[in-house]
């Protein structure tokens, strides 16, 4: 079993998507473990995308995820991270395949509706950073 750190972005949480996007998660294998919903300060976006600090598109990045609530979650399940991108599909929703949720529900490159940790380093980095182990049901 591996696990991984999932958001539910500003713009699927606005648009009603959440049950939407959490069904998917569930009718692939995947469980969910670990979840609240939150309202990022500007610190913990920061912090979050810390990697992406610099590139032309991350002060407009953190705008946007700041300016809804968003769920955090961890989702369990076999080959867990591969799994969840495969779910969710490529980051531009242009280029995301059929039936993925970006392909369904994302309206740009920045509103991609979902964010997904890309390695099990990312993930342990991620999960940490939102969850305290005893706030996992594993
Ligand atoms: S990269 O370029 O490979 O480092 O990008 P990636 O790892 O896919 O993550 C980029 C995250 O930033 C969000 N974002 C954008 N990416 C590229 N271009 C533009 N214009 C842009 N705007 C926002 C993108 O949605 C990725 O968010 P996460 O939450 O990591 O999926």
């Amino acid at each position: 079993m591996e696990r991984t750190f999932s958001i539910i972005k500003p713009d699927a949480v606005k648009r009603n998507l959440i049950g939407e996007i959490l069904q998917r998660f569930e009718r692939n294998g995947l469980r969910v473990v670990a979840s609240k919903m939150i309202r990022l300060s500007r610190e913990q976006a920061e912090g979050f995308y810390a990697e992406h600090k610099g590139r032309d598109f991350y002060e407009p990045l953190i705008e946007y995820m700041i300016s809804a609530p968003v769920i955090v979650q961890v989702l369990e399940g076999e080959g867990a991270i591969a799994k969840n991108r495969e779910i969710m599909g490529a980051t531009d929703p242009s280029k995301a395949a059929e039936g993925t949720i970006r392909a369904d529900f994302a309206l740009s490159v920045r509103e991609n509706s979902a964010h997904g940790s890309d390695s099990p380093e990312s993930a342990a980095r991620e999960i940490a950073y939102f969850f305290s182990t005893i706030e996992i049901c594993g």
